[in-house]
C-alpha cells in the first residue's frame, strides 16, 4: 500500500512545481489555489441561509440507496453486529440515523436476526453538522455504536485512528470534494478490509462508455484527468488501473447529466493507486477539479517515501 499522507503531498507538490509550466496559476501553493481553498472552506463552514443551495447535507438513507449502485442496499443490510460502516462526507449523518430506525428493519426484513444490534457506523465530515436527532440517537444506542468525527479531512486520519471497515459510502462527499483525489482514494483503500466495498458517485464526469453527445453540450466537467500529452483519461479507467481492486462503473443519465456510479471492491492487500497531480481546483458544490495522471511521479514518490515519512 502506498501510504500517501500529508508529508507525501508536500513531495507531490514539490514535484508538480518542478514539472508544471508556470501558466498553471491554480496549482497548489499558488495564490489562486489558496484563494479557492479559502472559498471552499467558507462553503464547508456556512450555516443557515448562507449555505449555498447546491450544498446538500441532509440526504436520507433512501436517497443514498437510490443514488448509489444497486448493490449498496443489500451490502448494508447484510452487515452483522461485528461489522463497521464508514460514511465519508456524511453531512448531518441522516443516512446513518435512518439505518438505526425500526422502519429500516421493517423495510429490510430479510437478515434481521443476523443483523442483530447492527454494524457500528462512523460518519466523517469536515464540519460538524450534527443535529439534535444525531445526539438523541447516539444517546439511546450503545456507546460508540455511532460515531461522528469532524474537524479533519479523510487524508488527515491515520488508518489506526479509523480502524477497518467492511462497507464505505461517499455520496457527494470527499470523493467529489477532495483536492488530492489519489491521496483520498489511497486513504479509503487503506481502511478497507479485504473484500470490503466502497460505493460512491461523481457528477458531470466523462463516463466509461460515451453517452449521447447531447449530454456533453455546454457541460462543465467537474472531475477531469489528463495524461502528460493532454489527452483525457476517464475516472473509471483510472480507478480500474488501481491494483487489488475490482471496479464497476455505471452511467446514470436520468438527470440529463452524466453521473457515474462506482462500486470498488478491495480484493487483495497490495494496493497501488496511480497518482493524480492537481492542476486546478475551483471552489464549488462540488468543486471543478483537473488532474494530471502521474507516471514517473509515482515511481519517484515511492523513492522519496523513506525520506519524507
Ligand atoms: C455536500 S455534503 C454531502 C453530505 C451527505 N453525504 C449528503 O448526501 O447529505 C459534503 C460532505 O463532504 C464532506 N467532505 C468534503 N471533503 C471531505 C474530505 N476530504 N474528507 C472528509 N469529508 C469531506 C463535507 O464536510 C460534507 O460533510
Amino acid at each position: 500500500m502506498i501510504a500517501l499522507k500529508s508529508t507525501s503531498i508536500v513531495a507531490l507538490l514539490l514535484l508538480q512545481s518542478l514539472w508544471l509550466p508556470a501558466a498553471h496559476s491554480q496549482h497548489p501553493g499558488g495564490s489562486a489555489f489558496d484563494q479557492e481553498a479559502r472559498k471552499q472552506e467558507a462553503i464547508y463552514q456556512s450555516r443557515g441561509e448562507n449555505v449555498p443551495s447546491g450544498y446538500v447535507v441532509d440526504r436520507s438513507l433512501v436517497s443514498y440507496v437510490s443514488t448509489l449502485p444497486a448493490g449498496f442496499d443489500r451490502s448494508l443490510a447484510n452487515l452483522g453486529p461485528s461489522d463497521r460502516w464508514l460514511d465519508i462526507g456524511a453531512g448531518e449523518g441522516n443516512a446513518v440515523l435512518d439505518y438505526y430506525t425500526e422502519l429500516y428493519d421493517a423495510m429490510h426484513w430479510e437478515g434481521r436476526e443476523r443483523r442483530g444490534k447492527k454494524a457500528q457506523a462512523v460518519a466523517i465530515s469536515i464540519e460538524d453538522r450534527r443535529t439534535p436527532d444525531w445526539h438523541q440517537t447516539a444517546a439511546r444506542l450503545a456507546p460508540d455504536q455511532i460515531r461522528y468525527l469532524y474537524g479533519k479531512r479523510m487524508r488527515e486520519y491515520s488508518p489506526e485512528e479509523l480502524g477497518r471497515f467492511q462497507l464505505i459510502t461517499d455520496v457527494i462527499g470527499g470523493f467529489s470534494y477532495a483536492r488530492y483525489l489519489s491521496v483520498f482514494m489511497d486513504n479509503v483503500l487503506s481502511v478497507m478490509d479485504l473484500n470490503a466495498t466502497f460505493f460512491t458517485i461523481l457528477l458531470d464526469v466523462r463516463p466509461e462508455t460515451d453517452p449521447d453527445p447531447a449530454l456533453y453540450k455546454d457541460l462543465l466537467f467537474l472531475t477531469e484527468i489528463e495524461k502528460a500529452d493532454g489527452s483525457d483519461v476517464k475516472v473509471c479507467s483510472w480507478l480500474k488501473s488501481i491494483s487489488c481492486v475490482q471496479v464497476t462503473c455505471e452511467l446514470n443519465t436520468e438527470l440529463k447529466r452524466p453521473i457515474e456510479l462506482y462500486r470498488i471492491q478491495k480484493v487483495c492487500d497490495k494496493v497501488a493507486v496511480p497518482s493524480l497531480l492537481p492542476l486546478s481546483y475551483q471552489a464549488g458544490t462540488p468543486p471543478p477539479r483537473r488532474y494530471r495522471l502521474g507516471s514517473a511521479q509515482s515511481a519517484l514518490l515511492e523513492e522519496l517515501r523513506p525520506i519524507d515519512q
